[in-house]
């Protein structure tokens, strides 16, 4: 029986990239069934809605999500879609790993780091935001709880020891912020100790953007919460050189979205231009999720190989090619 895959192309960049990473999925042999679902801007135009109800259907149906970008319109009544199918699914884990490649515009290289970002609560779902009548005050609400700071460490952990890592940091502000933090750093630690295998480390957010930056190597996973993890993971990008590199999956007990780390990319939506590496990384993290990591590895291989040989790719590093000729050179890889 061939896998069920529902696919958001979505906003901006979303299609073009999207159809690369299918024709790469393609490519690899694999036997997957596409379902076609639209969620963001392109869902509001057609439908009204910015995840229509066929959309959720179809996920609650096949439980893995290939997704482009989504585009949340700025302004009031709109919550972001990926916080609210983050949310909706419980995809508590964000996982975005990021691996220095060849011939990219990064000052670092043999840089590998993961970072796992808790997905469902904290700074980014704040209960009674508001701004007070006058508008001279704003107000939100960070909630964490135990049971959310406890899953995501352990994700963290387990993630560590089953693909043969040594180390987790974990990452916190417990000092300043000592209930919402200090929860999670309590929590964290008590995992930890379940783990005697795997180095632990304790690092406050502030001092881990700096020693990043200055001694990346020094990281293997970081495990943090949801407002951290989404800064920490674009810095770690930036250190193998763009989001054009960078993918995330978000995993939780009943489902899994695959995307590219980056967003819709107005600027240069419609051109043929954007990097659909990160897409195509994230496929890999879908493939290796589905026990195809020998399918995972080619694809993670031919990126490598197209971006040493500097093999028509995109402008982002350093390239004049387009997304079609990058993804042609990736196929070419993948095929020979
Ligand atoms: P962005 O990630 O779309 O773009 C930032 C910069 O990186 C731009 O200069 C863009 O051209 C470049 N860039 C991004 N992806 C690239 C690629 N694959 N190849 C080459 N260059 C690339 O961030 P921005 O502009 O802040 O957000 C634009 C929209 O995307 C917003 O509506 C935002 O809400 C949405 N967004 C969606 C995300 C998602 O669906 N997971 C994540 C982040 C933002
Ligand atoms: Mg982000």
């Amino acid at each position: 029986m061939s896998t069920k895959i529902t696919v958001i192309p979505g906003d901006g960049i979303g299609p073009e990239i999207m159809n690369a990473t299918l024709r790469v999925l393609d490519a690899l042999d694999t036997d997957f069934e596409y379902e076609e679902a639209f969620a963001g801007l392109a869902a509001l135009e057609a439908h009204g809605d910015l995840i229509p109800d066929a959309t959720l259907e179809s996920i609650a149906r096949n439980k893995l999500v290939l997704k482009g970008p989504l585009t949340t319109p700025v302004g009031k009544g709109f919550r972001s879609i990926n916080v609210t199918l983050r949310k909706e699914f419980d995809l508590y884990a964000n996982v975005r790993p990021v691996v220095s490649l060849p011939g990219t515009r990064s000052n670092f290289e043999n840089i590998d780091i993961i970072t796992v970002r808790e997905n469902t609560e904290g700074a980014y779902l704040a209960a009674d935001a508001q701004v007070s009548e006058d508008g001279k005050q704003a107000e939100s609400k960070t909630i964490v709880t135990r049971k959310g700071c406890e899953r995501i460490t352990r994700y963290a952990f387990d993630m560590a020891r089953r693909e043969g890592r040594k180390k987790v940091t974990i990452v916190h502000k417990a000092n300043i912020l000592k209930a919402v933090s200090g929860m999670f750093l309590d929590v964290a630690r008590e995992v930890s100790a379940d783990y005697p295998d795997i180095e632990s480390s304790e690092m406050i957010v502030d001092a881990t953007c700096m020693k990043l930056v200055m001694d990346p190597w020094q990281f293997d996973v970081i495990v943090t919460t949801n407002l951290f993890g989404d800064i920490i993971s674009d810095l770690c990008a930036g250190l193998v050189g763009g989001l054009g590199l960078a993918p995330g999956a978000n995993i939780g007990e009943n489902a899994a979205m695959f995307e590219a780390v980056h967003g819709s990319a107005p600027d240069i939506a419609g051109q043929g231009i954007a990097n659909p590496c990160a897409l195509m990384l994230a496929a890999a993290q879908m493939l290796a999720h589905l026990d195809m990591e020998p399918q995972a590895r080619r694809l993670r291989q031919a990126i490598r190989d197209t971006l040493e040989a500097r093999d028509r790719v995109t402008p982002d590093v350093g390239g004049n090619g387009s997304t079609r000729s990058m993804a042609d050179a990736i196929v070419e890889r993948i095929q020979a």
